[in-house]
């Protein structure tokens, strides 16, 4: 996350991407729960056009969880198979397997009608960063697992972890770049944490939270800073500056500071689960 995506880092890692999807068979895409639409980049589907593909919901923990519900049955609905998922927990990983094989059942008939019998699938993990590719790596493929090694007639340099008997993961995830030529998926990639915030000024980020938290999650922020109703956003942010004791020199308000404990507060999860965008609501970016 130390970097800014400029064309050529986009069309580097999309050569990476390119070479990697050829040696395998599935597509493990991670999104984040809290804003899956905005945190996909769409040029995935073209990049992994022919190859099974499963959708992990990644931060499940920290987002909403009626919304939750309603984003598995908008991607099921697409015909993608999906796992809601804390990647840093090793619950689920087990559905998960369960999906993956569900994900190739098709290459997995075909390879038997063919007398292969056994071979793993072959799948990479592919993410816009921050959404949790390496801590998934790590869960998933655990202490116990072996790397394989370099494989006769595979890019020389290629690790592959093998899960189980059915499953081989690449050991570098494929890296998207985040996609925020619209504004609205640019504010809220900057709200999760997922591009920088030096992009945005922290104040105006920290008051559009604000905006959407009074509508959306109403008694949030009073149930956290004790800020009762204020119909300006602006007089929340000075509410949290009091109750957290942000001050200047001078008895001044430091709105930066509280701005900065606001979106912190809310990446972490402290002001509850919360997801920023809703397949149904029209305010949804689809
Ligand atoms: P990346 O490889 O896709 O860039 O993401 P990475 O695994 O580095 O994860 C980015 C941050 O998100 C890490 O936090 C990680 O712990 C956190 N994270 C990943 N998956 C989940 C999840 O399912 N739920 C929650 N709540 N957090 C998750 P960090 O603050 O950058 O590092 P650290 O504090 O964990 O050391």
């Amino acid at each position: 996350m130390d970097y800014q995506w400029y064309p050529g880092h986009m069309t580097k890692a999309k050569r990476m991407m390119q070479e990697d999807i050829k040696l395998i068979d599935l597509i493990i895409e991670l999104v984040d729960a809290r804003i899956p639409v905005s945190s996909r980049n769409p040029d995935i589907d073209e990049l992994g056009k022919n190859k099974a593909r499963v959708i992990l919901l990644n931060k499940a923990d920290l987002a909403d969880d009626a919304a939750n519900r309603e984003w598995n049955d908008f991607f099921a609905e697409k015909g993608y198979l999906t796992v809601l998922l804390d990647a840093r927990s090793k619950a689920g990983m087990g559905t998960l397997t369960n999906v993956i094989r569900e994900a190739c059942r098709e290459k997995i008939e075909r390879d038997r009608r063919r007398g292969i019998i056994n071979r793993p699938v072959r799948a990479m993990v592919a993410g816009i960063p921050n959404v949790g590719k390496s801590t998934f790596i790590n869960t998933f493929a655990g202490k116990a697992c072996a790397k394989t090694g370099n494989r006769p007639g595979v890019t020389k340099g290629k690790q592959w972890i093998r899960l189980n008997k059915n499953v081989e993961l690449l050991d570098t995830p494929g890296i998207l770049w985040p996609k925020f030529e619209d504004q609205t998926v640019g504010l809220r990639l900057a709200m999760v944490g997922s591009i920088r915030d030096e992009i945005l000024n922290v104040q105006e980020l920290a008051l559009e939270l604000i905006r959407f938290l009074k509508e959306a999650y109403p008694g949030a922020l009073d149930a956290r800073y004790g800020c009762g109703e204020q119909p300006q956003d602006a007089a929340v942010l000075a509410e949290i500056a009091k109750s957290r004791g942000c001050l200047l020199k001078g008895q001044e308000l430091d709105y930066e500071k509280a701005s900065g404990i606001l979106l912190d507060d809310f990446r972490s999860g402290k002001l509850g689960r919360i997801t920023l965008e809703r397949p149904l609501l029209p305010s949804g970016a689809k």
